[in-house]
């Protein structure tokens, strides 16, 4: 990769091209200077890699929704990296998370076309803007995809941005990949990534309810990912059955959950990664690999750590192995 001398709100120094990161780094700071700190502590932790997939991130991005769409959805993450803080602040206060079904959700968020454009697209920054979800990219990248051959058929429950799944497809060039999201603009916005990375022709995404996916076909993929939806749903038990349904014997899965984490969306608190580590095993999932990160900085005295943990799981042949 070339390298250029470049001075950005970021820092200065010599360090490989990165015009869209730069790009990036230069609105949050003039825009949302709050947010610039924590974007600063993610790049830190390994500033090489992470401009990589940045950068990789903002050209589909960009190709995406035009040369704009960066300061859209860095206004995007700002407002959602706000209202997550809110929410915690309002946990640590009541104690619960304020949402407990998922049809006061479904029809306050998910049924609301504007907001889920801002909150997808705020989330697909999340990604690696937030140091602690970037500690999961890399988990998903050495610990998942290696173990996945070229041509691997993968599902997506809850693609979402579609950012997770396009970015497996873009490292092995045969594998092909199914997503179901129940929101009407996860699919068109998971649509709109795959073809801005040139893997359109081998995803396609439907909407439907990950709970009703005992309808796919049973043990048809090799891999599967599901981030971020357990800790949105009454029963996610139900969910790890579902993705065990999916998978063939010996497959894995790459799954993401939120623990004492609130925001306007989390109807299932879990409190223990073990919790979802049982929920695996009971769906007859082994669990090989777990990664449980928490942000750099809490509210001082803070009742409860929001972490995200991932776990790499393998369908089990049987009830032991
Ligand atoms: C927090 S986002 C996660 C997006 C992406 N997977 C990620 O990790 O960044 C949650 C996603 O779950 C979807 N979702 C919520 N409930 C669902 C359900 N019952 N079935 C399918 N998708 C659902 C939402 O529409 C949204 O796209």
């Amino acid at each position: 990769m070339p390298t250029t001398t470049t001075k950005t709100a970021g820092g200065a120094g010599s360090r490989a091209k990165t015009p869209l990161l730069d790009r990036l780094f230069d609105y949050v700071a003039e825009a949302h200077p709050r947010s610039l700190r924590g974007l600063n502590e993610a790049r830190s932790q390994d500033a090489q890699r992470f401009a990589g997939i940045a950068e990789l991130y903002l050209d589909w991005l960009v190709k995406a929704r035009g040369e704009e769409g960066i300061d859209a959805a860095a206004d995007a993450f700002a407002q959602f990296s706000t209202d997550v803080n809110l929410a915690q602040a309002r946990y640590e206060r009541d104690g619960a998370y304020a949402n407990k079904t998922f049809a006061e959700v479904y029809k306050d968020h998910y049924s609301d076309a504007e907001a889920m454009d801002g909150y997808l697209w705020g989330i697909y920054l999340t990604n690696f803007l937030w140091a602690h979800h970037y500690q999961i990219m890399t988990f998903f990248q050495d610990r998942f995809m290696t173990r996945l051959a070229d041509d691997a058929k993968l599902v997506e429950v809850a693609p979402g941005h579609g950012g997770w799944g396009v970015w497996a497809l873009a490292h092995m060039p045969g594998a092909v990949l199914e997503g179901y999201d129940i929101s009407p603009q996860s699919i068109q916005i998971a649509n709109s990534v795959a073809e801005a990375a040139g893997v359109g022709d081998r995803a396609t995404y439907v909407e439907k309810d990950a709970l009703d996916l005992e309808q796919v076909e049973a043990e048809s993929a090799d891999g599967c990912i599901c981030s971020f939806l357990v800790e949105h749903l009454e029963d996610p038990q139900h969910l790890y059955k579902v993705i065990s349904h999916l998978l063939k014997t010996g497959g894995v899965a790459f799954i993401t959950g939120a623990l004492t984490a609130a925001q306007v969306d989390h109807i299932y608190e879990y409190r223990y990664e073990s919790e979802l580590v049982k929920m695996c095993e009971n769906a007859g999932l082994r669990v090989l690999e777990t990664l449980s990160a928490n942000p750099y900085r809490t509210l001082p005295k803070a009742k409860f750590m929001p972490r995200s943990m991932a776990l790499l799981v393998q369908k089990r042949a049987n009830d032991l192995y």
